[in-house]
């Protein structure tokens, strides 16, 4: 492992972060390496052209070599750098949801190396909104390749605190911009062929289809891929975002959680719930609600700070409410079974 000195960069906004704006982007330029905000998850941000730093981000991350980054660029203008070929498809979920949290596959132009591609020849690419990231990027005049800027398999960080916590001394800098308001990973669609979602996210799968109908829900998306499968998005077949307790899905009647978990701890000392707010008053055991529960938006916010939560708490087990696979609520559902290692209890 390298021993870099990691600076702390605060840029409470673009305007007030001007000076630790300009380091950051000097030292991308360098082949660095920058754990940035964005408005879904902190991103372990390196210049997506210069193969030596998109290797060190791989390095630092303790990630597997065949699990390939997103290139992060600036406007819309910037896709045809990393893209050789951009569909009719893409210009329309670009010009409805970019800058956000949509990342699109497309066939890979020569500039990007293969390494930040995993040797596909295709590439990720997204647009984010946040004001900070946006700006960076510009700065340094280059693509960013940023996976989240957790260690590989821990729950992706949503606060600069998270990723001094997983990467203090892997990393050049860590900028602090305040906690990320999406709170998980932007939604992943390939349009090489039929459109297909490889990843949701707060970019509802409902809300491509009014586009694009003919969208198709890769099986990954909710279920275990067999071990041999050749998935879509490597991604998806490694273990993610758990937590070091274990975590179980609990499926059932929405009234019948709080019950069947005050039942359980009565046997199992030193279990949480993973659960809503509404949940908490009704529950004797300890508790981390997500939020209410008709509020998607809210209780994705706050699942990856959550999941860390319970291993800081020191929970032997945690037991989770299982969300609706709808809008919002298909994202909190495939990041909870990858932590639950795809354990269901269906009640
Ligand atoms: O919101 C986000 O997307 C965050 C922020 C930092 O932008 N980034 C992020 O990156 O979540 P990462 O590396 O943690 O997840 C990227 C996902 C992985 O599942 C990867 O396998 C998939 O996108 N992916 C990347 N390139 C791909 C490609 N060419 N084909 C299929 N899947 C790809
Ligand atoms: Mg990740």
């Amino acid at each position: 492992m390298s021993n870099k000195q990691t600076k702390w960069l605060p840029i409470p906004s673009v305007a007030e972060g001007m000076g630790n704006l300009e380091q950051a982007a000097a030292i991308l330029r360098k082949g660095g390496l920058v754990a940035i905000p964005t408005e879904t998850v902190y991103g372990l941000a390196a210049d997506a052209t210069n193969p030596q730093a998109v290797t060190s981000i791989f390095e630092a991350k303790g990630r597997p070599q065949d699990n390939p980054l997103i290139v992060h660029i600036h406007d819309i203008q910037a896709l045809s750098g990393p893209s050789r070929e951009i569909p009719e498809s893409a210009l329309l979920l670009a010009r409805h949801f970019w800058p956000g949290p949509l990342t699109m596959i497309l066939p890979k132009a020569d500039c990007i190396p293969s390494v930040t591609s995993a040797g596909l020849d295709t590439v990720a690419i997204r647009l984010p909104s946040h004001p900070i990231a946006r700006a960076l990027i510009r700065q340094a005049g280059i693509p960013l390749a940023a996976p989240s800027a957790n260690r590989s398999g821990s729950p992706s960080p949503t606060t600069a605190l998270h990723c001094l916590h997983d990467l203090e001394g892997r990393v050049d800098a860590i900028i602090d911009g305040g906690p990320c308001q999406v709170g998980v990973e932007s939604t992943v669609i390939s349009l090489v062929g039929k459109p297909r979602l490889l990843r949701p996210g707060a970019i509802t799968a409902e809300k491509i289809r009014s586009l694009l109908p003919d969208l198709e829900i890769d099986p990954a998306v909710v279920q275990q891929p067999p071990p041999d499968a050749q998935v879509a998005s490597p991604g998806m077949k490694y273990k993610h975002y758990a937590p070091h307790c274990p975590v179980f899905l609990v499926d059932g009647p929405v009234e019948a959680f709080p019950n069947w978990v005050n039942a359980q701890a009565a046997q199992e000392p030193g279990i949480f719930a993973l659960c809503s707010d509404e949940d908490l008053p009704l529950l004797h055991c300890p508790a981390l609600s997500l939020g209410p529960l008709a509020d998607g938006k809210a209780q994705a916010s706050h699942l990856f700070g959550v999941l860390r939560e319970l291993d800081e708490k020191g929970a032997k087990k945690a037991y989770a409410r299982c969300p609706r696979q709808e809008g919002i609520g298909l994202a909190l559902y495939n990041r909870l079974i990858r932590a639950a290692a795809f354990h269901i209890i269906k009640i």
